[in-house]
C-alpha cells in the first residue's frame, strides 16, 4: 500500500522525496447510537480499514490536495491564509477545517503541503469517513509540526472542526474511537466526561459484518442537526420540572416518572430513544464481561427498533439489510450504525453463515431495492499511526 500510494503521489505532484505515510482507521459503532450528544455511552470500535496519506511540507503558504477515490476531481489548491470553508473545495474543507481549527487553538501551522489521500471505507457508508480524515489530517499536523497534542485532544479538535468550520453538530464518537482505536477492542465511552474503558471484543466464532446500503447520505444534509434540535427541546422541558444537564443522566425509571412534561408527541419519543439507548449500551457491555454474547445481539435488536420507531433515523434500506439479518439462524444480532439515513449495518454473525447472510441479505436487498448492497467482514484495529 504504502509504495503504490508514494508512486502516485510522486506521479501526482512530481516527486515524493521527504515525504511522509499516515495512516487512521474508519471506526463502526457496536451499540450507543444518538447518544453522544446527549450525554450517554457510545461502544465504537476502529477498523483496519481508514485513510492513508502521503505528505509532504512546502516551502510556501500554499496547500495542495488529491485524493485517489475522487480523481476525476484533479487536485484541489487552497493557501494556510484561505481557510474558509467553500463548496468548490468539496472533500478538502474537512482537512481545512482541521488546519484551521489547530489555529484557531493557537498552534502555529508554518508552512503549507502537498498531500494525497487515498480511502479504503466507502464514501458516506457511515463508518466515518470524514472523522477518519479529520483525526488523519490533525495526526499529520501533530507529527510533522511536533505540537505535542495528545489523541485525545486530537479527537476534540477534529470535532471542533466539524461542528465549527463545517456545520455539522456531531457529537464526539467518531472522532474518540478514530483517534483512541485499539485492536481487537471495542471503546465503552461516557460522552458526559470522556472516561472511557476498552473493552475486548474475542472474535471467536463470529465476524462483523458490515453491509452498505449504498444509499448515499451526508450528515449535513441529512436530519442530524434535526434530531439534536429535538432532543434539546426534549431536555428543556424535563428540566422544568426535574434537575438534570442530560438525557444521559435519566434512568429509565426516572424518564417515565417526568416523561409527560415533554409536550410534543414525537420528542418524548426521541427523548425515550435516547435514555433507553444509554441504558442498553451499559447493559450491552456488562453482557459482554459476562460472555453473554446472546444478550448482546438481543440489544443490537432493540437499538434497532428503538432507532426506526421511536428515532426514525433508519428508511427502508437499512430496515431491509436487519430485518432479513434477523431472519437468518446464526445471526447474534444486527442494527444500523452511525447517524443513520442510509449508509451501514453492523451485524454480528457465526462463522458458518457468513456466506449464507451475505447471499440471502444481498438478494432481498437487491430485490426490493432494485440496486446492491455491499458486504465487508472487518476486523478491529488501531488507532492513527505513521508508516
Ligand atoms: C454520527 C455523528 C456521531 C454520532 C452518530 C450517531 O456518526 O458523527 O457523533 O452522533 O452519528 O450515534
Amino acid at each position: 500500500m504504502k509504495e503504490y500510494i508514494v508512486g502516485k503521489f510522486t506521479d501526482i505532484f512530481g516527486d515524493s522525496t521527504n515525504s511522509k505515510v499516515y495512516f487512521a482507521p474508519g471506526r463502526v459503532n457496536l451499540i450507543g447510537e444518538h447518544t453522544d450528544y446527549n450525554g450517554g455511552h457510545v461502544f465504537p470500535c476502529a477498523l483496519t480499514i481508514g485513510t492513508y496519506a502521503v505528505v509532504r511540507l512546502r516551502s510556501d503558504q500554499r496547500l495542495r490536495f488529491y485524493s485517489l477515490n475522487f480523481e476525476e476531481i484533479g487536485v484541489i489548491e487552497s493557501s494556510l491564509d484561505d481557510l474558509k470553508p467553500r463548496e468548490e473545495a468539496q472533500w478538502t474543507n474537512y482537512l481545512k477545517g482541521v488546519i484551521w481549527a489547530f489555529k484557531q487553538k493557537g498552534y502555529q501551522i508554518p508552512c503549507g503541503f502537498d498531500i494525497l489521500l487515498y480511502g479504503t471505507i466507502p464514501n458516506g457508508s457511515g463508518l466515518s469517513s470524514s472523522a477518519s480524515v479529520e483525526v488523519l489530517m490533525g495526526y499529520i499536523l501533530n507529527d510533522i509540526f511536533e505540537l505535542g497534542v495528545s489523541n485525545q485532544d486530537l479527537a476534540l479538535i477534529g470535532q471542533f472542526s466539524e461542528n465549527s468550520f463545517n456545520g455539522v453538530n456531531c457529537g464526539i464518537m467518531d472522532q474518540f474511537a478514530i483517534a483512541m482505536g485499539k485492536k481487537d477492542c471495542a471503546i465503552f465511552l461516557d460522552t458526559s466526561n470522556l472516561e472511557f474503558q476498552y473493552a475486548k471484543i474475542k472474535l471467536d466464532g463470529f465476524k462483523i459484518i458490515i453491509s452498505c446500503s449504498n444509499k448515499k447520505r451526508g450528515l449535513g444534509d441529512s436530519k442530524y442537526n434535526e434530531r439534536r434540535r429535538e432532543c434539546e427541546e426534549a431536555l428543556a422541558q424535563i428540566q422544568s420540572v426535574k434537575k438534570v444537564g442530560t438525557l444521559g443522566e435519566l434512568s429509565a425509571k426516572e424518564f417515565e416518572e417526568i416523561k409527560d412534561s415533554i409536550l410534543s408527541e414525537v420528542n418524548r419519543r426521541r427523548a425515550k430513544h435516547a435514555v433507553y439507548e444509554n441504558v442498553r449500551t451499559i447493559q450491552a457491555v456488562e453482557a459482554l464481561k459476562n460472555n453473554d454474547l446472546v444478550r448482546f445481539g438481543q440489544l443490537m435488536n432493540e437499538s434497532h427498533r428503538s432507532l426506526r420507531d421511536d428515532y426514525e433515523v433508519t428508511g427502508v434500506e437499512l430496515d431491509t439489510l436487519v430485518e432479513t439479518a434477523w431472519e437468518i439462524e446464526g445471526v447474534i444480532g444486527s442494527r444500523m450504525t452511525g447517524a443513520g439515513f442510509g449508509g451501514c449495518t453492523v451485524s454480528l454473525v457465526k462463522d458458518e453463515v457468513v456466506d449464507t447472510f451475505i447471499q440471502k441479505v444481498g438478494k432481498v436487498y437487491k430485490d426490493k431495492i432494485g440496486y446492491e448492497a455491499d458486504f465487508y467482514v472487518v476486523e478491529i484495529g488501531d488507532g492513527p499511526c505513521k508508516l
